[in-house]
């Protein structure tokens, strides 16, 4: 085996909604720390890596049977998948791979005869439809190893686990499934699952239990029981049981308490280790584990942390924590010094030194020795190796030539590790080539990716909709709480007038917030119909349309780690030019409470009456019912993850609402045309202003009549552009799908623009104007060598918030109309009715509705009458 699990088993988590995983907490799981999960292409690297928490023993596997690109099954291994399971007829890809101990085959009924030396992944396993007996024999018979297996639903969960350890598989159990609630029978409590994995030679069944640091280093040794490690594993904390007291939870009375980082059983399944980061101290005796005390590097931390918050001022270390010039001068020498050292003892005490000098950087910026050993391991599980080249100037001093403007950063690897043997396969950043006159690769390419299954989706929105409806602020806050972590909120709404103190930002974005601020005012102004539309369809009949705002709108601003007050501005000043009484905007806070600055300052320059703190399904919800504090809106508008477009979908279908939404929101998308006379700089800025903004991002460019050379220009720059931008690793991941295609003519490049119908449409071309003409499906188009992507999505007056996903065939971009609804009128003078009133008559008759009829015969008679009177 690659990895040795901590116990035999893995437990299964759905790849959607990992936020909100049935059964088990996420707290709970990373003390597993052995998460399944199917992948699928929207799998995000950070919602499953938060799944390890502070638990650096993390084991996850993967079944990515679903996952069509290769490159994002080699980023989840580069990521520290430990396994990843690839469908059977797939498996010979790998074959020659250096991790080919990492991949092992999947099927979904049981057939030995696939398995590899790598391991057997069978998924759908059912024990009642298997021979023990015989399927142990013929496993025996096969040799296989690494055995998983994967239950159909439904199957009692003990048998198959009782299954699972005769034939010696791993096996793997649905999260939801499991529970660590005593009085909850419905499911396996997860501390029995586990005691029944160990064997104790105890008269008293106890499990010792050695209790280590973060580190590895051994504090000490207390005793388990069924019952304690249950509520070790559900308080995540040091809990034992103590051979005269009971249930024995760690530091009640000291103070010195612990946090349970993770579990596992050694190789004999007679004895746990259980690793914990301490408060103060292990031993009763003064010292910090009952072994004696910390030496080395782990004794050096300590130190260190110790004087960061207390050095005597003017001491040498509180110099160092204080002069940052002081400590990179000093590293910078002490690195030369380990370099220039000649012995065994003097290397040895340089590298003390250097690695001194390193950790006060280090604790002094927050680090720990963990995070360090984190790192370290991060980089052994590495796949796709970068060139361990030196840098630039490190390089020049040394007299090492290096190659172009390489960024290569070097690469640890530890002796675990294999060797980077290989040439990095990826290392250039480029778009695939596709010829337009091969319409069956095209059609391939410009699909977009599938979006998640809305069924799954569904089931995780739709409980959390009926909770807010349901408990109101009190569930949101709930959800806040759990979701952004920001457990100081107490109430759900922030209302105007809002405190300044919370629009703390510096003077030079309140200029570029106001410069934009006036300029989409004044498009959107420009927009408002001035006098309603009127018009006389038959001599006495008028007929007339006007507009009045949408009362009440909520407009969606995401959130997270990114700062969005563009989106705000984007939404926010429409409704406000509109006229819409009460603006509600809505947004997850940061885990203070707080959010960012800058969309307050913008919801305060709308006019907004509150702003929602909170995110996804549950802030859509509380707009579309309203709760104690929430107002109820009319409309909710703008982007979100799969999550806020879902919800706002259910919403909207659900009349008890009555909110409707705008549309449909999928990853944001831009392609460029661009012909002979395009500057390959302008136009590779343009591919990768949008290729930074996700992993998910669609970036197309057509070549129109392009030569070999133009082309490789571009190349060139995307490759060299991209490099040097922070979010180098997004643009790689992006870049990876994104295609250029090349057409001979511009009508040919519009033929497939339209049918694509992005949301960004950039023409980089000779006669822009003339080729505007010919747009049928497009967002937002930017036309011409001066007008980059960036002008529309931030200041130029235009909106951003435009259709995706193809939506650009039926739907407009938020605009003015956005919110206001067209209210109409007819008036007519009795001449008129007798104009236009047989005609109605007749299609009433026609239609059977005789009422209708008599509205008017009544009044035609009526007139009639007065006549002859
Ligand atoms: C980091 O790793 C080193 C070497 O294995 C070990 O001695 C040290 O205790 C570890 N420290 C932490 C805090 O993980
Ligand atoms: C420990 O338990 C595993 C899984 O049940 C089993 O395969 C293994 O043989 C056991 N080892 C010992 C030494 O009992
Ligand atoms: C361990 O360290 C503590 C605090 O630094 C010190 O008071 C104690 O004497 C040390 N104990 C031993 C056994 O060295
Ligand atoms: C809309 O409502 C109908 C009827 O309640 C339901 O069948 C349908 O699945 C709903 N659609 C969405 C997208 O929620
Ligand atoms: C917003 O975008 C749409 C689509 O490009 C466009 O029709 C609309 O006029 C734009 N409105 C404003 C003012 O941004
Ligand atoms: C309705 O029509 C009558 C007769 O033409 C006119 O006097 C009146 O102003 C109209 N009212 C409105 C609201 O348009």
């Amino acid at each position: 085996m690659e990895t040795t699990l901590p116990f035999p088993f893995l437990i299964s988590v759905p790849s959607t909604g990992l936020e909100n995983i049935e059964g088990l907490t996420r707290g709970e799981l990373s003390v597993l720390g052995c998460p399944f999960i199917e992948a699928d292409s929207n799998l995000k690297d950070e919602t499953w890596r938060s799944l390890r928490r502070n638990n650096a023993d993390f084991h996850p596997h993967f079944d990515v049977s679903k996952l069509e690109s290769k490159d994002d099954i080699l980023n989840l291994l580069d990521r520290g998948a430990r396994r990843v399971f690839v469908p059977v007829e797939k498996f010979s890809e790998y074959e020659n791979e250096e991790f080919v101990a990492r991949v092992a085959p999947v099927v979904t009924t049981p057939d030995l005869s696939v398995a590899k030396p790598q391991g057997l992944l069978i998924t759908g396993f059912d024990p009642a439809a298997q021979d023990l007996e015989k399927f142990t024999e013929e496993c025996k018979a096969k040799k296989v190893k690494d055995l998983f297996i994967k239950p159909v639903n439904g199957v009692d969960l003990e048998k198959f686990v009782e299954f699972a350890k005769k034939c010696s598989a791993v096996a793997i159990l649905p999260s939801n499934r499991l529970t660590t609630d005593k009085a909850d029978s419905s499911k396996l409590l997860l501390s029995k699952l586990i005691a029944s994995y160990w064997k104790s030679d105890r008269a008293d069944g106890l499990i010792p239990t050695v209790v280590c640091d973060e580190g590895g280093i051994a504090l000490g040794m207390a005793y388990t029981s069924e019952d304690s490690i249950g509520e070790a594993i559900r308080s995540q904390a040091g809990v034992y049981q103590s051979r005269k007291r009971g249930l024995w939870v760690k530091g009640l009375t000291s103070g010195d308490t612990q946090e349970l980082l993770g579990i596992g059983l050694d190789c004999d399944n007679d004895t746990l280790k259980f690793t914990v980061k301490q408060t103060g101290r292990f031993c009763h005796l003064p010292q910090s584990g009952c072994f004696g005390n910390l030496s080395g590097v782990s004794k050096l931390e300590k130190v260190l942390e110790l004087r960061k918050e207390s050095a005597p001022a003017g001491s040498y270390t509180a110099r160092l924590f204080s002069d940052e010039k002081l400590l990179r001068a000093k590293i910078m020498e002490e690195a030369e010094e380990l370099c220039d050292a000649k012995t065994a003892s003097e290397i040895a005490f340089e590298a003390a030194d250097l690695i001194y000098f390193a950790l006060t950087r280090a604790v002094a910026a927050g680090v720990s020795l963990s995070d360090i050993n984190r790192s370290l391991d991060e980089k052994s599980w590495k796949v796709k190796r970068r060139k361990g080249d030196a840098k630039g100037k490190w390089a020049e001093k040394e007299g090492i030539k290096t190659e172009g403007t390489s960024t290569a950063a070097p690469v640890a690897a530890p002796a675990a590790a294999p060797a980077p043997t290989q040439e990095p396969k990826n290392d250039r950043i480029l778009m695939k080539r596709i010829d337009a006159a091969n319409s069956a690769e095209l059609t391939q390419a410009l699909k977009r990716p599938s979006q998640k299954s809305s069924e799954t989706i569904m089931k995780i929105i739709v409980p959390i909709i009926d909770e807010v409806r349901k408990g109101g602020d009190k569930a949101v806050l709930s959800y806040t709480h759990k979701f952004e972590k920001a457990t100081s909120l107490t109430s759900p709404v922030l209302r105007a007038p809002f405190p300044k103190e919370l629009m703390d930002i510096p003077p030079e974005t309140i200029e570029a917030i106001d410069t934009s601020f006036e300029n989409i005012r004044k498009f959107h102004a420009a927009q408002k119909e001035e006098k309603p539309l009127k018009v006389e369809t038959m001599p006495g009949v008028v007929c007339s349309r006007f507009s009045r705002p949408i009362e009440a709108v909520g407009l969606y601003i995401p959130g997270g780690t990114a700062v969005l007050p563009s989106t705000a501005l984007m939404l926010g000043v429409p409704a406000m030019v509109a006229g819409c009484k009460k603006i509600v905007f809505a947004s997850p806070p940061r885990s203070d409470g707080r959010i960012t600055p800058e969309i307050v300052y913008v919801a305060h320059k709308v006019g907004a009456e509150s702003i929602v703190l909170a995110g996804g399904a549950q802030a859509v919800a509380a707009m579309a019912y309203g709760t104690e504090s929430v107002s109820k809106v009319d409309k909710i508008l703008g982007p979100g993850n799969q999550f806020v477009t879902a919800a706002k979908m259910f919403v909207s279908n659900d009349t008890n609402a009555g909110v409707s939404i705008d549309m449909p929101a999928g990853p944001s998308e831009v392609l460029v045309i661009a012909d002979k006379d395009a500057e390959p700089a302008f136009v590779a800025s343009d591919l990768l202003s949008q290729a930074e903004h996700g992993v998910d991002s669609q970036v197309i460019l057509i070549g129109v009549d392009l030569s070999e050379e133009k082309l490789k220009a571009i190349e060139d720059e995307v490759h060299n552009q991209a490099v040097a931008l922070p979010r180098v690793d997004i643009v790689r991941g992006s870049i990876a799908h994104s295609i250029t295609i090349s057409v001979k003519d511009v009508d040919e490049a519009m033929r497939i623009s339209n049918e694509y119908a992005p949301e960004h449409l950039i023409l980089h071309l000779n006669d822009p104007e003339a080729v505007v003409e010919k747009v049928t499906n497009a967002g937002s188009v930017f036309i011409g060598q001066w007008t980059p992507e960036s002008v529309g999505d931030y200041s130029a007056g235009v909106n951003h918030s435009l259709p995706t996903y193809g939506y650009a065939k039926q739907y407009s971009g938020v605009n003015l109309a956005s919110f206001v609804k067209h209210i109409t009128s007819s008036n007519l003078t009795a001449e008129g009715l007798k104009n236009v009133g047989t005609a109605v008559m007749r299609l009433a008759a026609v239609e059977e509705l005789e009422a209708h009829r008599r509205a008017v015969s009544i009044r035609l008679e009526h007139m009639a009458k007065k006549a002859q009177a």
